[in-house]
């Protein structure tokens, strides 16, 4: 039985295809597009996984959308009339997004997919983002959370999961928390206030953050009231994305804060305002980490179970998902490789394969590696008749080979096989580096990803050499698995780590087992034979304001426009010829 899944119309579009209850594959539109959270109806996408499967529209069974869109269009419209007439600006802009593509999906997919009406279903946002979440992980039964900015109605969830001996599987989502009410949106709402773009720079405030200290924690919880029941309500005087798409926030929270930042405005923090707005960020970050450990501590006690499955976007927090593991009394928490709204894809098609059509239980690979495979030709044949050196190489060959470029301070573009699914580069389409100055840090920023500073970059590591370098608490490799989680860098290895230590002496460290990606893994070895700390920088293969690079010539192109010294698909490398100054002499 084939079922697809598709997310769309929101952020990050994407689509996934789950055979014999099984994932075959799943890619987000903007890997295909090039357009960075492309929210498109993917079509490319949807495409790419039929052709990848081969097979046609009417071969599918099922086609899932990932959230009921006439509750999305009630939510929009009665938050309009309650607001009129202060509601009436954003009223035309919502009607014309929902009624434009939102309302009409079953049409939509009918006519694009020449598929019929009735084999078209529709899972609820939050159910879409608990299967995404539990579905996919190696735990027939865990307790579930799911937090976002906001679905239909819901913006948190908590229930719990169960596959049975016999093949049935539950999902029982218990209670959930209504917009406007919403941890994701009053962390998009400082994100605006600090001059990020929301739902995509939340990351920005996380890394912000440890430059910052709580001063405000206080201020952030008048903007947040805990009930007796266990939920929390939002002051909304201090909110206005509930009536305008314009601003999230209100004068009231101005007055709270002080002026936002601009976005084109440097943050330094030698400055009064800089402090601030780092401040400003440590508070939210705590408010929502206390709020969460409070939350999921309940749900334990609740349910009793020894494992947690967390999805939603708010799962991207992986300080916040580092607390609920040491705090909320799980012993194992579950993040997936895409716990937002693109992993809903996934979920949806996981979903209504289990629930609706009522297939059996089946495990999923515990693996990211769901998107289009890396053609190493396509490589070599851009690079010849571009005329750049290249190289074939077999396989140990190709590992000693750029185990020497990394160690004598090379900076190399890493391609291998299917592509993550998901936001993180996770050692199929990664940048690597030596991780061991903070000169290799400033390169990086300076010469290939145009970030800010503020920003880490992650260490990956094998599992078997993982706790010398990190202090990992039980339950943490699992939590790193997907670079879920940020955990201390041991203090005596801080100043040989010190371009993926952030400044407050975490690492969000990926610890990699051989099976899940053996070349990385055998390069890291190879590194660490060289350097003698098998651990390196693992950043995304992009650069800022693009998606991450799916085919070689992507991978090409952003070569030859930035700082990356050889770049690898397959068997094939190239190399620029000018060498670029050692930087790890200093080990
Ligand atoms: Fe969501």
């Amino acid at each position: 039985m084939n079922v697809l899944g598709i997310s769309a119309h929101y952020h990050d579009s994407a689509a996934a295809l789950v055979a014999d209850g099984v994932p075959v594959c799943a890619v987000q539109e903007e890997r295909l597009s090039r357009n960075k959270h492309d929210a498109a109806f993917p079509m490319r996408a949807i495409e790419w996984c039929l052709n990848h499967a081969g097979l046609d529209p009417e071969d599918l069974d099922a086609v899932v959308f990932y959230e009921r869109s006439l509750l999305k269009f009630e939510r929009i419209l009665t938050c309009a009339l309650r607001t009129f007439p202060h509601s009436w600006r954003s009223f035309p802009n919502a009607m014309k997004s929902s009624l434009g593509e939102k309302m009409w999906v079953r049409g939509i997919i009918s006519s694009y997919l020449g598929i019929p009406r009735n084999k078209i279903l529709f899972t609820g946002h939050h159910e879409a983002h608990a299967a995404a979440a539990f579905l996919t992980a190696p735990t027939r039964r865990a307790a579930i959370f799911t937090a976002d900015g906001v679905g239909e109605w819901a913006t948190l969830t908590v229930g719990h999961g169960e596959r049975r001996s016999d093949g049935g599987t539950a999902i029982t989502l218990l209670r959930e928390i209504r917009f406007p009410h919403s941890l994701g949106m009053l962390y998009s709402t400082f994100t605006a206030y600090l001059g990020f773009s929301v739902n995509e720079d939340e990351y920005k405030v996380m890394g912000l953050a440890a430059y910052g200290r709580p001063t405000m924690a206080d201020r952030v919880r008048k903007l947040i009231r805990r009930t007796p029941d266990g939920a929390f309500v939002l002051d909304m005087d201090y909110f206005e994305y509930q009536t305008t798409a314009a601003r999230s926030y209100s004068s009231r929270f101005v007055d709270l804060f002080g002026p936002p930042r601009h976005s084109y405005e440097p943050i330094d923090l030698e400055t009064a305002d800089g402090r601030r707005y780092a401040d400003c960020a440590a508070s939210v970050q705590r408010v929502l980490e206390d709020t969460l450990v409070d939350m999921t501590r309940a749900l334990h006690q609740e349910t009793g179970l020894p494992d947690l499955c967390l999805g939603g976007g708010v799962a991207l927090n992986s300080v916040a998902n580092a607390r609920i593991l040491a705090e909320s009394g799980f012993e194992r928490v579950f993040v997936p490789s895409a716990p937002g709204d693109a992993g809903c894809a996934l979920g949806a098609a996981l979903y209504a394969d289990r629930m609706y059509l009522g297939n059996p239980d089946r495990d999923v690979p515990d693996h990211p590696f769901w998107g289009p495979a890396v053609d190493a030709q396509e490589l070599a044949r851009a690079a010849r008749e571009d005329g750049q050196a290249v190289e074939e190489l077999d396989e140990r060959a190709l590992v000693e080979r750029i185990a020497d470029e990394l160690a004598a301070g090379r900076i190399v573009g890493w391609m291998d096989g299917a592509s993550e699914f998901g936001p993180r580069a996770l050692g199929h389409r990664s940048i690597l580096a030596a991780p061991h100055s903070t000169e290799m840090r400033d390169r990086l920023n300076r010469d290939i990803k145009y970030r800010e500073e503020f920003r880490p970059f992650a260490p990956v590591t094998p599992i078997e050499t993982a706790d010398r370098y990190f202090e990992l608490p039980p339950g943490g490799a699992r939590l790193a698995r997907f670079m879920s989680g940020v955990f201390p860098v041991r203090p005596e290895w801080r100043s040989r780590l010190a371009a993926v230590t952030h400044v407050d002496g975490s690492a969000r460290v990926q610890t990699l087992e051989r099976e899940m990606a053996p070349r990385l893994h055998a390069l890291l070895e190879a590194y660490g034979r060289r350097s003698g700390i098998p651990v390196l920088l693992n950043t995304s293969f992009n650069v800022a304001g693009e998606p991450i690079v799916n085919r070689a010539l992507e991978a090409y192109s952003t070569f030859r426009r930035c700082g990356i010294d050889a770049l690898v698909a397959g068997p094939t490398l190239v190399t620029k010829p000018v060498a670029s100054p050692a930087l790890v002499q200093a080990v």
